[in-house]
Formats: C-alpha cells, structure tokens, sequence
C-alpha cells in the first residue's frame, strides 16, 4: 500500500473547507495525512474554529508552513489573482499541487506555473469539478461516442446568488468576475466534451448592481465563444441573482449536434421543496452532501469532493510507479487550466474593445 500522502491547504475559507473535508475524511482511511493548513489570518475566529474542527496548525504566512511543515503536496484554496506565486514556490519545493479554479488569471501566469511544475517533477491538477458530475460524464460521453454527431452549437447558463460577491468574499470580488469565478468551470466543460479549443470570442458585461454596492465587478457577463470545425456555445454567467432565488446557484448546460441534443440542467435534479424554515428550494445533491456511514461518522459524498479526491488518487498512482505522462488527459490539468484562463482573458478583452477576439 502507498504511503499516506501528507498534504497542507492553503485557504481555509468557504471553499477551502472543502478540501480540509476530503483529506481528514482520506486521512481516516489511511491514504493522506491533513498536516497543516494556512489562511490569511485576517479572520481568527474563523482559524481556531478550523483548528478545532480538523486538530491541525493554521498558520497565516503560507511560506513559514512550507518550511516548518514536511509535505508532498499542497491545495491552494485563495483568491483567484493569488494562485500563481503559491503555486510556483509550492512546485519549486518539488511539492505536488492541486490549484483551485483558475489556475491564474492571466494565461502568461498560468503557462509559467505549468512551466515550474514540469521543471520540478510536480504534478499539476485543477479543480474543474464540473467533469466529475455524473450527468457531465454522460453529456461527454454522448459527444463522443457519435450519439450526437458534430456539435454545431450549444448554450451555458452559471448564475449565483448575490449572496456570493455580496455576503461571501466582498473584499475580493472586485479582483475577479463571472467569467473568471464562474465561466470558466463551463468554458473547461465545453471543451473537454467537444475535444476542441476556442478560436474565438465576443463578449459583453454589465457593471451595476455590484459597483452600486461599491464591488467593482461585472454583474453578468455574455460570452460567445466559437471553437475548432465552429462549434458555437454561448456562456451566459452572471452573480446578482436575488436572496429569494431557491439554491446558490442556477446552471445549465445544453450542446445541439448534427445526430441529437443533449441538456443537463446542472442545479434542479428533480426536487423542489418549500418549507416555513426554507421558502421554496431545489437541491443538487449530487454535488455535494454529508450522509453518515454506518458507523455513525459523518461522510462527504459528491463530484464536488470527488473532484478534490481525485488528486489523492492521481498522487497514488504516482507513488506506486506510475507517471504523469500515463495520467495525460485523465484529470484537468496545467494545459487545460492554460486553454480556460486564454477564454477567460479574451473575454475580458473582447468587453473592453468591443470587438471579436482571435485566439488562433
Ligand atoms: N470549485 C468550486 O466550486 C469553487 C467554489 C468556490 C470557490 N472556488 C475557488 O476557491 C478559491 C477560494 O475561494 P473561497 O470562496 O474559498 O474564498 P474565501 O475568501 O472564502 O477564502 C479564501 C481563503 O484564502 C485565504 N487567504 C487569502 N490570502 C491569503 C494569503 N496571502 N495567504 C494565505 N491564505 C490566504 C483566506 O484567509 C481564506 O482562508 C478561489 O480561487 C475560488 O475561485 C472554487
């Protein structure tokens, strides 16, 4: 059996949690070590509750935890504009890296931290947890296996609530977008179905309820983005959904080929509930849910932890011989993070000139 794989996690917020879930919950079958853990340390009360609950170190300088801490591998759970530096230092330590979503944002930053990890032996995934939903596997299957023939054209819709930038991360949801925050989970989707790069992009944003809220950032932007043989799929991504809106997010994902269409509404799987507690909600269980094992322990169940866990299982299969070479196109990787963070940015451009981007 491979040797339990010692990890820390930097970013312990509301996503981070995550990941401190997944690698306790491997811990207690033997196959991670959660070691240690970091934030910014702008929140105390939230770091000594997170030493409570996982009995770990936090600390609040991410470089003195890779000193102190012996590690094979960190995740990186900041702000989308921090990923870069930590990963690179992180890579450079010859530590493995599992990066949230975007890798960067900026395709020059993302193609340098792919750079530092290929020039250290480390290995690279990117949490673009869509793929690991079941109903995505389908819809990829289906695009591949001649059930829909060419995929001519497609729509995505991915909307939170204004609870998101609002209430959950306001201090840096000016550094980051729709596009960036949430395109790019479907702009990875589209791609990794269709086997095919984007050629180009038009976009359009709106800034308004946000920046009256002084959060100087897009409320809602809409992508066009034309790819390889000209598939066109049009990204609809917005974060001003209002409070009474009956989950944390609304997405959906519809792609029209020459043989039949498939759509996958990502948040109603089918139960709809209203209760005096609630008002009215829809539940995405297969994302994410905490259900009890038989002995009474609480499990995390869902693609949104299986995504998290798929880096343990990829590090495994390292530890027992195997190469990252073997692993090429089975988990998302640098060179996925790159082609996402290339949509992302000419989005941006696009907004800002007003004209078609070409990306080759
Ligand atoms: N895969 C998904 O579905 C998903 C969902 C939400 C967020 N995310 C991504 O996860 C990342 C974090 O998002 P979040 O919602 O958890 O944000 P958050 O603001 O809740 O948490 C950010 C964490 O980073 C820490 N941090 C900030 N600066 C730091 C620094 N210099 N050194 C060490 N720690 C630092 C903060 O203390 C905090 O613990 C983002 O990249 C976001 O896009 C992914």
């Amino acid at each position: 059996m491979a040797d339990a794989i010692r990890i820390g996690v930097i970013g312990t917020g509301v996503f981070g949690i995550s990941h401190l879930r997944v690698f306790k919950q491997a811990q207690n079958e033997g196959r991670t070590v959660l070691v240690a853990a970091c934030s910014s340390g702008r929140d105390p009360a939230r770091d000594q509750e997170r030493r409570d609950e996982f009995g770990i170190p936090i600390y609040t300088d991410w470089r003195e935890m890779l000193d102190k801490e012996s590690l094979d591998a960190v995740t990186i759970v900041t702000p989308d504009h921090l990923h870069q530096e930590m990963t690179i230092e992180a890579a450079n330590r010859g530590l493995h890296v599992l990066v949230e979503k975007p890798l960067d944002v900026t395709s020059a930053g993302c193609q340098a931290i792919v750079d530092a990890c290929k020039a250290n032996g480390a290995f690279l995934q990117v949490d673009f947890h869509k793929r690991y939903d079941p109903y995505h596997l389908a819809l990829e299957r289906q695009c591949n296996d001649g059930t829909l023939g060419e995929v001519l054209y497609g729509y995505v819709h991915m909307e939170d609530k204004i609870v998101v930038p609002r209430d959950w991360f306001p201090h840096w949801a000016g550094s980051t977008s729709p596009a960036w925050f949430l395109g790019v989970h479907f702009y990875d989707l589209v791609r990794w179905c269709i086997k095919k790069e984007a050629t180009r992009v038009y976009a359009t944003g709106q800034k308004n309820k946000l920046a009256a809220a002084n959060i100087d950032t897009y409320d809602a932007i809409q992508a066009k983005v034309e790819f390889e043989g000209g598939t066109s799929v049009f990204f609809d991504t917005g974060w001003v959904l209002p409070d009474t809106f009956e989950a944390i997010v609304n997405q959906s994902i519809r792609l029209v080929g020459t043989e039949g269409f498939a759509e996958v509404d990502s948040q109603n799987r089918g139960m709809e509930a209203a209760s005096y507690k609630d008002g009215m909600r829809t539940y995405n269980e297969a994302f994410m849910r905490e259900e009890e094992d038989k002995h009474g322990n609480v499990v995390y169940r869902g693609y949104g932890y299986e995504s998290i866990l798929d880096f343990v299982d990829n590090l495994e299969f390292l530890q027992e011989g195997g190469t990252i070479d073997q692993l090429q196109g089975r988990y998302p990787g640098g060179e996925d993070a790159l082609e996402v963070t290339r949509i992302a940015e000419a989005v941006h451009q696009s907004i800002d000139s007003g004209s078609i981007v070409t990306l080759r």
